[in-house]
C-alpha cells in the first residue's frame, strides 16, 4: 500500500506535502510539461499586489555560490488583472491555490485578502510581509506590533487558510512569530529571502540596480531549516519551509524539523521537474522503512539538549 503522504492544515487536506515557493514557479501554466500540477500539494502563487507594479530596474538578478541574488520587486498585474486573467487557469486546476499577497499599508493588504476572500478558487492566502526588494516590503515583519496588526486586519476579513510569510530579516524573528501566532495567522512559511549584495570589480558597481537583492537557493537552506526549528519548537503551528530544498533529502530534513509542507523554489530554475522528483523520493522513503504516512516522520529530529 502507498504511504499517506497528505496533510492537513486548518480544514484544508492537502494532497502531499510538496509544494512551490512564491515567485519561482511562473505566472501560471509555465512548467507544464515538467510538472503535473495536479500532483502538486498546493499551488502558490506569485506575490500580487492593489495596483500593477514593473518591479524594478534591470539587472535584477545575479546567480551566487550556491545560490542567486534577486531583486525582481514584486513585479506583477495587479490583483484586478489576477483575479480576470490568472485565476481562470487555476480553476481548472484540482490542487488547492494559495495567492500571496503585499502591500505597502494594512489597508491594502486588507483589500487584497477581502477581494480573495470571495472567490471559491482560492483555498489560502500567503501574507508576504517579509519581501526585501520592495520599499516598505519589511516593514511589516520589522517589529512584532505591526506584524500583530496587519495579521488581525487580515483576519477580521477572510475566513481562509491564512499563512504569513517570514523572515530572519525580522531582528526580533520569534517575537514576529508569536505576535502572528496572537493575530490569528493559521500557519507561516519560512523564510523569504535575505539581503545580499554581488560586485562586478571591473565595472567597480553592484551586481544588482537595486544594490542589494535577496539571497536564496541551497546557500540559505541551514539558516532557513534553523528557523523553521525554532519556530516549531517554541509554537505549536504549521510551518510551510522555504529556502533551498533542491532534493529529497533536503525536503526531509525540513519535515523531520517539523515543516507541515516544504516549498521548492530556486531549485525549479535549475530542475523544473524538482517538486515530482522530490515527491517521488519522500514516497520512497517512507515506503523503504514501512511507515504509514508522514506524519510518522514530521518534527521526529532527536535533539539531545
Ligand atoms: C526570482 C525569485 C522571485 C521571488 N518572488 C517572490 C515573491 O513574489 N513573493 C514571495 O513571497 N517570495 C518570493 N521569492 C522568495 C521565495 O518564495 C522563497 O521564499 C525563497 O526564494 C527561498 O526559497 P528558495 O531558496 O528555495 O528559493 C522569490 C524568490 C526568487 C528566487
Amino acid at each position: 500500500m502507498k504511504p499517506d503522504l497528505s496533510v492537513k492544515i486548518k480544514d484544508i487536506t492537502f494532497r502531499n506535502p510538496v509544494t512551490v515557493a512564491s515567485g519561482t514557479f511562473g505566472s501560471e501554466g509555465e512548467y507544464q510539461g515538467w510538472v503535473d500540477y495536479e500532483k502538486l500539494g498546493a499551488i502558490v502563487t506569485k506575490t500580487v499586489t492593489r495596483k500593477p507594479r514593473e518591479g524594478n530596474p534591470m539587472p535584477r538578478i545575479y546567480e551566487t555560490p550556491a545560490g542567486m541574488l534577486n531583486a525582481i520587486g514584486l513585479q506583477n498585474k495587479g490583483i484586478e488583472e489576477f483575479i480576470e486573467k490568472k485565476i481562470p487557469f487555476f480553476s481548472k486546476i484540482r490542487t488547492p491555490l494559495i495567492v500571496n499577497i503585499a502591500g505597502e499599508s494594512v489597508e491594502d493588504y486588507v483589500c487584497l485578502a477581502e477581494k480573495l476572500s470571495h472567490l471559491k478558487e482560492v483555498s489560502g492566502v500567503e501574507l508576504n510581509i517579509s519581501c526585501p526588494n520592495v520599499k516598505k516590503g519589511l516593514e511589516f515583519c520589522a517589529q512584532p506590533g505591526l506584524a500583530y496588526e496587519v495579521v488581525s486586519e487580515v483576519r477580521s476579513v477572510t475566513p481562509k487558510l491564512l499563512i504569513t510569510k517570514v523572515s530572519p530579516e525580522a531582528h526580533d524573528f520569534l517575537g514576529v512569530v508569536e505576535a502572528c501566532v496572537k493575530a490569528g495567522t493559521d500557519a507561516f512559511t519560512a523564510i523569504n529571502t535575505i539581503r545580499g549584495m554581488a560586485i562586478d570589480v571591473e565595472a567597480r558597481r553592484p551586481r544588482l540596480a537595486n544594490v542589494f537583492g535577496g539571497l536564496s537557493g541551497p546557500a540559505i537552506r541551514p539558516v532557513a531549516l534553523r528557523y523553521v526549528y525554532e519556530i516549531k519548537r517554541r509554537f505549536d503551528v504549521p510551518v510551510i519551509a522555504a529556502g533551498g530544498i533542491c532534493c529529497t533529502n533536503d525536503a526531509l530534513e525540513f519535515i523531520i524539523a517539523g515543516a507541515h509542507m516544504v516549498a521548492v523554489g530556486t531549485a525549479n530554475f535549475v530542475e523544473p521537474r524538482a517538486t515530482m522528483e522530490i515527491l517521488s523520493g519522500i514516497e520512497k522513503y517512507l515506503g523503504e522503512r514501512r511507515l504509514e504516512s508522514i506524519d510518522e516522520v514530521r518534527g521526529t529530529v532527536k535533539v539531545d539538549c
